[in-house]
């Protein structure tokens, strides 16, 4: 049985006045079913951590190298991310491989380096517009799950998020057909790769425009273990209704 996972991701949103959302957020999930976990700034993690103790909010990192240390100016570890009190680390979002040139070999190190570091990787996927209306979308999530997919993940360890790139900040948000038929193919391959148990046991994320109003149509999905929220998960007024639609 696999615990839904409500993930907000703030992306390059928030200062330390931001942090009032984090108690407000408690306050309004209670004692929730399924895990929750927001993933600020890295100026924020260390302090969003502080104002989360003693709540069910678990906090993490946007992104990691995969080094432990040296000359990567502007980049952060996975020790680092530890020492600020992170258990998450999202790699591989579409704006990072986008923004930052970040290909499936180079998410599936920063996975590998957050495994080994005792972090919780959620490694993204997703097809763009133009994959989609080519027709190529699944082979596209088969390639990206294969070439990032970290080596010793588990259940605990690994968590995968389905973003649709088209999907991503735009309101367009994928049918349940279409995230029942990716979720299922992903299902498959982690399968394929990892054996039945362990890829049974990883969480499937969706991801893109997921709002409280469309969050549990999106839950009902078969093979859909939870939601990595962007937008949505910048205020407690819009995030704690997608905790609650999770049960
Ligand atoms: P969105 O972002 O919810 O604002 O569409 C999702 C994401 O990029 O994780």
């Amino acid at each position: 049985m696999r615990r839904k996972l409500v993930a907000g991701n703030w992306k390059m949103n928030g200062t330390g006045a931001s942090l009032t959302e984090v108690g407000a957020l408690a306050a309004a999930i209670g004692d929730p079913a399924c895990e929750v976990l927001l993933c600020p700034p890295a100026t924020l993690i260390h302090r969003m951590a502080e104002a989360a103790d003693g709540t069910p909010i678990a906090v993490g990192a946007q992104d990691c190298h995969m080094a432990a240390s040296g000359a990567h100016t502007g980049d952060i570890s996975t020790a680092m991310i530890l020492d600020a009190r992170g258990s998450h680390v999202i790699v591989g979002h579409s704006e990072r491989r986008a923004d930052h040139g970040e290909d499936d070999a180079m998410v599936k190190a920063k996975a590998e380096a957050a495994i080994a570091a005792g972090l919780t990787a959620i490694v993204c996927v997703g097809e763009d517009l133009a994959q989609r209306d080519a027709g190529t979308t699944l082979d596209v999530i088969a390639g990206q799950l294969a070439g990032s997919l970290p080596g010793g993940a588990s259940g605990e360890t690994l968590v995968i998020a389905y973003e649709p790139v088209w999907a991503i900040g735009t309101g367009r948000v994928a049918t349940p057909d279409q995230i029942a038929e990716v979720h299922a193919a992903l299902r498959a391959g982690l399968i394929q790769h990892l054996g039945t148990d362990t890829g049974n046991a990883i969480r499937l994320l969706y991801g893109g425009s997921v709002k409280a109003g469309n969050a549990a149509e999106i839950f009902a999905v078969t093979d859909v273990d939870g939601a990595l929220v962007g937008g949505a998960s910048l205020t407690a007024a819009d995030f704690a209704p997608i905790v609650a639609a999770a049960g």
